[in-house]
């Protein structure tokens, strides 16, 4: 079954097969997605999800908290949609793993 994903601030509905994550059921499309490995480790494809139902992978700890998952902030390519969904692609921001890198290495 496919479902109509709606990415804000692009102009018409998408369709994402059931058994695909967003990132490769999306990528089809030119220029909707961020390029990125797709299994979790880059960061690239954080989004906040504002509607809609979808079933989620374990996510990777250091792009997105335990706090960001119960706020619907996920990686888009651990999330397969379970009805019509309306997403935001989040810009990646620098981890809290990565900020400690930073200070250490100041
Ligand atoms: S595409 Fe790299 S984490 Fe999703």
């Amino acid at each position: 079954m496919k479902y109509n994903i709606l990415v804000k601030d692009k102009a018409r509905n998408h369709t994402c097969n059931e058994n695909k994550n967003l990132m490769d059921g999306l990528s089809i499309y030119e220029n909707l997605v961020p390029k990125g490995c797709h299994n979790g480790a880059c960061g690239v494809c954080k989004i906040h999800i504002s509607n809609g139902d979808y079933s989620k992978l374990k996510m990777n700890r250091k792009h997105i908290s335990e706090e960001d998952e119960n706020n619907n902030i996920v990686l888009a390519c651990k999330v397969l949609p379970k009805t019509d969904m309306k997403i935001e692609f989040l810009p990646k921001t620098i981890s809290n793993i990565d900020k400690n890198v930073y200070i250490l290495g100041n």
